[in-house]
């Protein structure tokens, strides 16, 4: 069998196997950003399914992070009690509970996208939408140009990411993840091509890294020491003048020792025109590099078919997260994993077979 299916220890707690739903928005929260049927169905069944663990989608740390007005929050009572059920849920299921913790920068204020064919459209203020923030007012390609973040902003919002964190915790989340990809806030003050500051929070590596450090110790203070935190972080941002692996590998070993247990790679997606890499197992090929960091590394990105598993881990990573493919099947991992369907699949499915 396959070392994909074999359990994986992170900190206090004990992953049954290293095949995991990758964090994929919905875009169904309620009106108080609470999550609803669509996502205790949508989770049950990947949970349900056979992943080792479920990474529930970007939860925003506070309104104004959220990308639409349909994420999943994590900074009010009720949207605590709608993760807890979630949580609940999938730990009744077979599978351990994640959620992925979201500050979107620049990238916030836009309509879902089945209301734009795909595309993101900005949301103003006037129509329901808020004023995004990032660490320069350089705007992500039609959306709102972002105001710049003051010092004032930057420490209210790594008050929102304890809240969050111990949000998570109380909800009964038992691994958090932070979203530092894909072009938002972490992603945006890492990259030159996004950080223009000339303060503390700017200028070289170590400059641009320091505020995204300063969100890793905010969680730290939320997310009891015994669980574990994975960071997604881009590989590199496939651009001219922007990250390298070089860079990242440097940001990975910092994280590292700051807290963070897994780095979860991603690449690209700073701006539309970053180039998107399709071929199988395009992220998990970058893992190699990052286990100089001293950190675990797992990766999403077309892990699509059941041999993926086999190249992946353990040579590249030591964990992948599946997308996609999951969406497409919430029975994937379990077919998969190919063994006696009256052994794996849940026992109230055996006379299919
Ligand atoms: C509908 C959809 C929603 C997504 N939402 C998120 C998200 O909330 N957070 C995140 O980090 N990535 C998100 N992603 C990216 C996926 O987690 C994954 O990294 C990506 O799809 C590549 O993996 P795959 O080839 O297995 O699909 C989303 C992808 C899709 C298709």
């Amino acid at each position: 069998m396959s070392t994909a299916w074999a359990p994986l220890r992170l900190r206090d707690v004990s992953v049954p196997n290293r095949v995991w739903l990758s964090p994929m928005c919905q875009y169904s929260a309620d009106d108080s950003g609470a999550p609803t049927d669509w996502h205790l169905a949508h989770y049950g069944a990947r949970a349900a399914g056979g992943v080792g663990m479920v990474v529930v989608e970007c939860s925003g740390i506070s309104p104004d992070m959220r990308t639409t007005t349909r994420d999943l929050g994590l900074y009010t009572e009720e949207q605590v009690a709608g993760h807890r059920r979630l949580a609940e849920a999938i730990t009744t299921l077979g599978s351990v509970p994640a959620v992925q913790l979201g500050a979107a920068g620049r990238k916030s204020s836009h309509g879902v996208p089945w209301d734009n064919g795909g595309a993101r459209n900005p949301v103003p203020p006037a129509e329901g939408g808020w004023q995004p923030l990032a660490p320069s007012a350089l705007p992500f390609a039609g959306l709102t140009v972002p105001t710049e973040m003051t010092t004032r902003d930057g420490t209210r919002i790594l008050e929102d990411v304890v809240r969050a964190a111990r949000n998570a915790h109380r909800a009964g989340y038992q691994v958090l993840e932070l979203h530092g990809a894909n072009g938002y806030l972490f992603h945006e003050f890492l990259s030159p091509l996004a950080n223009h500051r000339s303060d503390e929070w700017g200028g070289d590596l170590e400059g641009r890294m320091r505020f995204p450090l300063e969100m890793v110790r905010a969680i730290r203070i939320g997310w009891p020491e015994d669980k574990p935190l994975i960071v997604r972080l881009p590989a590199e941002d496939l651009l001219e003048g922007g990250l390298t692996t070089d860079d990242m590998v440097a940001v990975a070993a910092r994280m590292g020792a700051t807290g963070v247990d897994v780095v979860d790679l991603s690449s690209g997606a700073l701006v539309p025109e970053a180039p998107r890499l399709a071929e199988p197992l395009h992220n998990a090929r970058y893992g190699p590099r990052f286990r100089e960091a001293g950190v675990l590394t797992a990766a999403s990105g077309m892990v699509s078919e059941p041999h993926h598993l086999d190249e992946a881990v353990p040579d590249l990573v030591d964990a992948v997260l599946v997308g996609r493919a999951m969406l497409r099947d919430p029975y994937w991992a379990l077919r998969a994993r190919g063994s006696d369907p009256l052994e794996s699949w849940p026992r109230q499915y055996h006379r299919a077979f």
